[in-house]
């Protein structure tokens, strides 16, 4: 399976912050956002994945994370030029895609929660068509929204409705039979001028090859492309690394775990950091795992 990161968009509501850099470059308190998204792929078993972006963003998010070797990954880059919508990196990853099914994530999002390795694969497995992840939230009319029938069966979808059908929001990480790219491509722009992901999960759902896992409550999904929102992921890194003294979302720990590197790769990556705490924990990682 492929992987397509979408760190897209201008962040216009993040400006001053935003102005010279990328919201997913700014930190989740102690690392870069993008390391949450690339994480979920991660633990997926994903390890070629396209990075796109808006070209002046392009450089830094190389200098980041480069090729991805490090890590055991292959790492690519392709750029968005103008924000035309989450569906565009369909199209715009079309070459990445090939025939294979993939997995696109945006950016922003964040998910935590145990067992979510074991739900990845099990989406993996049984997919055909599209599988969206939904998640309770208290406002529901900021998100595409999904609503089930009584067994828990998708009947439909809808982006940001005036008046939700329920309060189950769709995240911003979909997996895909490698078709999605076509029905992208035969989209039209939606009233506010985008290419509408929730548009090409509708089509596979009127075809009856769109499915819904539904992350319960006692699992953690945020988006930070507010400060607010922001400030509240910070907040909640802080707090479960602090009480568990493990990182989340440490993409060199995932690539130790996974197997794609050795502990030796691991201590270099934390040498390369050793005056920061993370360096220093994947200096002490390495050591239990050597
Ligand atoms: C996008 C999608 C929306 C989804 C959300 C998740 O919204 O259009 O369906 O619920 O991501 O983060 P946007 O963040 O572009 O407003």
């Amino acid at each position: 399976m492929k992987g397509i990161l979408l760190a897209g968009g201008s962040g216009t509501r993040m400006y001053p912050s935003t102005l010279a850099t990328s919201k997913q470059l700014l930190s989740v308190y102690d690392k870069p956002m993008i390391y949450h998204p690339l994480s979920v792929l991660m633990l997926a078993g994903i390890r070629e994945i396209l990075v796109i972006s808006q070209p002046t963003s392009i450089p830094a998010l190389q200098s980041l994370l480069g090729d991805g070797a490090h890590l055991g990954l292959s790492i690519t880059y392709a750029e968005q030029p103008e924000p035309r919508g989450i569906a565009e990196a369909l199209v715009i990853g079309a070459d990445h895609i090939g025939d294979e099914p993939f997995a696109l994530i945006l950016g922003d999002n964040i998910f935590h929660g145990a067992g979510f390795p074991r739900l990845l694969r099990e989406a993996q497995a049984n997919l055909d068509g599209c599988t969206v992840f939904g998640y309770p939230v208290s406002d529901p009319e900021r998100y595409g929204i999904a609503e089930t029938d009584a067994d828990g069966i998708l009947v439909s979808l809808e982006e940001k409705p005036l008046k939700p059908l329920s309060d189950n929001a769709v995240t911003g990480l979909y997996f895909y039979s490698p078709e999605a790219v076509e029905i992208a491509r035969g989209l039209k722009p939606s009233a506010r001028g985008e290419l509408e992901i929730t548009d090409v999960n509708r089509a596979f759902l009127k075809d009856g090859r769109a499915r819904l896992i539904r992350l319960g409550r006692g699992f953690t999904w945020l988006d930070a492309g507010t400060h607010d929102s922001l400030l509240a992921a910070s907040q909640y890194v802080q707090v479960i690394e602090a009480r568990q003294g493990v990182r989340v979302a440490c993409i060199e720990e995932i690539a130790l775990r996974m197997g794609y590197i050795d502990a030796e790769e691991c201590h270099r990556l934390g040498v390369r950091m050793k005056s920061s705490q993370y360096g220093q924990y994947l200096m002490q990682i390495a050591a239990v795992a050597a």
